[in-house]
């Protein structure tokens, strides 16, 4: 299978690449986030303005998988949110792969990336198995979103 891997989105894929980031997923219950539909309306006009930015996994013309990410208030941090990858397309190595995509591009694009941060339900196993192999530790947990859906832990990794 030829995957393509991007983060150049034309505005003709963007209710396409949204639609694929806020798809339900296998280890992740969306009643953890009560505010995602809000988040997901933004998030269109936020990836046309630039103020976020997606890395989208291609298996021909349909979305294997994506991440979004942006620069954070302190610049020196990335924030990532939303890794999805289509539950026919997991264990091919395409999050791995996004996610590593995502940092390489971020840090091209801002000079002053130390940390990329990532945070996920304490209960969700699966991404921590992810992130732990993808070289990132839970640095604290907290309520990050006080929605009552249960506490976040926050996974950070240090770029060169
Ligand atoms: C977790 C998820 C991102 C993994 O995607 P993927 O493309 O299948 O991951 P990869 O193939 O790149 O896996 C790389 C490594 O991560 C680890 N990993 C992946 N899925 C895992 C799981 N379910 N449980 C434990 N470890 C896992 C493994 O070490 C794996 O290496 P291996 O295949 O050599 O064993 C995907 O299942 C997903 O979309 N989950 C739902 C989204 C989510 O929970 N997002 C949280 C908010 S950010």
């Amino acid at each position: 299978m030829l995957y393509r891997f991007t983060d150049e989105i034309p505005a003709s894929q963007l209710d396409r690449v949204v639609a694929a980031t806020l798809q339900r997923r296998l280890w992740i219950n969306d009643a953890d986030y009560p505010d995602l539909p809000s988040w997901g309306e933004r998030l269109h006009r936020e990836l046309a303005d630039g103020f976020k930015h997606a890395m989208v996994a291609y298996n021909r013309r349909s979305v294997a998988g994506s991440v979004i990410f942006k620069q954070g208030d302190d610049p020196r941090v990335l924030n990532v949110r939303r890794i999805a990858i289509r539950p026919i397309e997991e264990g091919r190595g395409i999050a791995s792969f996004l996610l590593r995509s995502a940092e390489v591009e971020a840090k091209r694009r801002f000079a002053d990336l130390q940390t990329v941060r990532v945070d996920a339900k304490v209960s969700n196993r699966a991404i921590r198995g992810f992130l732990n192999h993808s070289g990132y530790t839970i640095t604290s947990i907290e309520d990050l979103y006080g929605l009552g859906a249960g506490m976040d832990a926050i996974y950070t990794k240090t770029i060169s």
